[in-house]
């Protein structure tokens, strides 16, 4: 089975390869600068041939060109973000990481069979910052309040947020091609392996002013679970499950 991972360079989509080569998953990639890519990925992923990478700017992808790289997917997964340095926060694309989802999403409902059997799963790395408003998640005033500030003055909370509105409002349950669940760490944390982590269906803490530590290999993990179990897929599906790693 096939995975097409975005945002595939980025610290969180290196270790999801890993999982799932790990999983015996194959997997696509589109990367901006392959070379760059190459000098980060360690020997023995650069060489395995389940690995197909696609030198790309993702955004400047013909409709023609997507669809060809999720033809043939059970999985497409963004672990796009935004770059932490002046043009990345506030430059274009501002929209990076919904316009990905939502024109990824057009290629899926282009290509992939209407069979409510078998449905493209499609995984987003999100942030508990987001509040799922449609599951009535509260939070306090003074947090709602910087959260509003957040979204006007940091461009990468409102895409994050506008992301996971699209598949919560488009990509219903009744959706024959595509399943959806938006993955929620929270501050993250760079472990060099897998450790004990919670899955929450709504974050237990502030986001804000209590905020948790989620690893990004244990983001990695739990995403390639959902692509290749069904169980923890089924538990998920249509979710924004919140993951915290199990301080000890
Ligand atoms: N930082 C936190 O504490 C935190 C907490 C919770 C959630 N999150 C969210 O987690 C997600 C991923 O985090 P991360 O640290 O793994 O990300 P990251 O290392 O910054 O990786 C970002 C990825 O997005 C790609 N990208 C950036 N701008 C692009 C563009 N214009 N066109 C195409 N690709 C582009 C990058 O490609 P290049 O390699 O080509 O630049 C890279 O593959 C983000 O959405 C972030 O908001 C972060």
């Amino acid at each position: 089975m096939t995975t097409l991972i975005v945002g595939a360079s980025g610290a969180t989509g290196r270790l999801l390869i890993k999982q799932l080569l790990n999983a015996d998953e194959k997997v696509k990639i589109i990367v901006r600068s392959a070379d760059t890519f190459y000098s980060v990925l360690p020997d023995e992923i650069r060489q395995d041939n389940r690995l197909i990478i696609t030198e790309a700017n993702l955004l400047n992808m013909t409709n023609a060109e997507l669809e060809n790289q999720v033809q043939g997917c059970r999985a497409v997964v963004s672990c796009l973000g935004h770059n932490l340095s002046l043009k990345g926060m506030f430059g274009h694309p501002r929209r990076l990481v919904t316009n990905a989802v939502q024109r990824l999403c057009q290629a899926i409902e282009k290509t992939a069979p209407s069979l409510k059997e078998t449905p493209v799963k499609f995984i987003l790395m999100n942030t508990t910052g987001n509040q799922n408003k449609h599951d009535d998640e509260k939070v306090s005033t003074s947090q709602a309040l910087v959260v509003t500030m957040i979204r006007v003055f940091l461009p990468p909370h409102a895409d994050n947020e506008a992301a996971a509105e699209f598949l919560q409002t488009r990509i219903l349950g009744n959706h024959n091609q595509i399943e959806w669940v938006v993955v929620r760490p929270d501050s993250l944390t760079d472990e060099t392996s897998v450790t004990e982590y919670d899955v929450f269906t709504s974050p237990i803490r502030s986001a804000i002013f209590d905020a948790g530590k989620t690893s990004r290999i244990n983001v990695a993990h739990f995403m390639s679970q959902l692509v290749s179990n069904v169980e923890t897929w089924n538990k998920w599906k249509a979710k924004m499950p919140v993951i915290y790693n199990v301080s000890r």
